[in-house]
């Protein structure tokens, strides 16, 4: 089988790329590098290019006839970014992805994955959210989120497609085999502002800490990246039997079912790691919000899945691949 990830030059899309190639499934890899690294396509078959350009995927698909189905994991993803730059989020998520489905559909490739966010839900007082909870997206980030599941539901009714939103929680770690991990050197998110500080020795702002949560910080459900990565295997080996009785479109949570707090993961974090940390309380930033843990057992009922890693051990795995990230990407 052969499978077109979109954004398979990406933190995730390589270590999903990767899962399928271990799992006998051929990635085959369409990114723009605006944020995807060309050492993850290494012995990859790739095409450097944008998920608008219809002439660039009429050659994909005539290349490799045998694609089965699409992964869609390209976007821009930062929170803050999208507050700053909404207009530029809307274009390259949304308006972009309504081209490249239009694609898709004309390659007559009826199979589609989308990678969707937690980030999307309302949760309640218990913070636990399933694949029903409300929807209540506090960002432009989240809210093409949304927008694009939207517009994939509709496309499900009107076309010859079925579609499966894959809701990420929070990924953390690498490959466990190093072959990719986070690229950037400076990662805004939780754990690679952790490793920020301890590497150039800055002091670690600790956002948020009077969220209604045990400890009053934020709580996040942190999954690994190759527990991910394997659901995205299962999916693909599983598509056709996933969808409710004359439903076309789908949604399951990926998540390990339990909430971490930041500061619990960041107690975490200084027991994994053998550097002192400077850690100061300081006020949300924009788009932040108190967060959720999944409460579904849809993932392991529809795709015989579960996770295997601990957040330790997805730390641990953090911090492997930050030893030897530019050795392996330059600066
Ligand atoms: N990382 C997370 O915490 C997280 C959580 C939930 C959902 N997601 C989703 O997972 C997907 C992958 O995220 P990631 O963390 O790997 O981010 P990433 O930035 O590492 O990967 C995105 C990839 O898409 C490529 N890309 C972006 N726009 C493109 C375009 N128009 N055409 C072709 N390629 C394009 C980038 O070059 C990059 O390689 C995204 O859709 C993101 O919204 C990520």
């Amino acid at each position: 089988m052969k499978v077109l990830i979109a954004g398979g030059a990406g933190f995730l899309g390589s270590t999903v790329a990767s899962a399928c190639l271990d799992a006998g499934i051929t990635p085959v890899i369409l990114d723009n590098l605006s944020t995807g690294r060309i050492e993850f396509t290494q012995d990859r078959i790739f095409y450097p290019g944008d998920i608008a350009d219809g002439p660039l995927l009429d050659k994909i698909f005539s290349d490799h006839p045998d694609i089965a189905a699409v992964v869609h994991m390209a976007a821009m993803i930062v929170v803050p970014d999208s507050v700053a730059h909404p207009l530029r989020y809307y274009r390259e998520n949304v308006a972009r992805t309504v081209d490249f489905v239009d694609h898709v559909i004309r390659n007559g490739c009826p199979r589609f994955l989308f990678s969707s966010s937690a980030a999307i839900y309302r949760p309640g007082d218990d913070l636990a959210v399933d694949e029903n909870s409300a929807l209540d997206p506090q960002s432009p980030y989240a809210r093409t989120k949304v927008m694009v599941e939207e517009l994939l539901a509709d496309c499900t009714v009107a076309y010859d497609l079925k579609v499966l939103s894959l809701r990420y929680f929070n990924p953390i770690g690498a490959d466990p085999l190093l072959r990719s991990g986070l690229q950037l050197p400076r990662p805004t998110h939780l754990l690679g502002k952790l490793l920020t500080a301890v590497d150039e020795d800055e002091e670690f702002r600790l956002t948020g800490v009077d969220w209604p949560t045990r400890d009053g910080s934020a709580i996040r459900d942190f999954i690994h990246v190759w527990d991910l990565a394997e659901a995205h295997v299962a999916a693909l080996l599983r598509f056709d039997e996933v969808f409710p009785a004359g439903q076309s479109y789908q949604v399951i949570n990926l998540a390990t079912g339990n909430g971490t707090t930041v500061k619990e993961f960041v107690a975490a974090f200084q027991a994994a790691s053998d550097k002192p940390l400077r850690l100061r309380e300081a006020p949300p930033r924009p788009g932040d919000n108190t967060g959720c843990f999944s409460r579904s057992d849809r993932a392991r009922e529809l795709l015989g899945w579960q996770t295997r890693f601990s957040v330790l051990e997805g730390i641990k795995d953090s911090i492997r691949w930050a030893a030897i990230r530019r050795d392996r990407l330059g600066a």
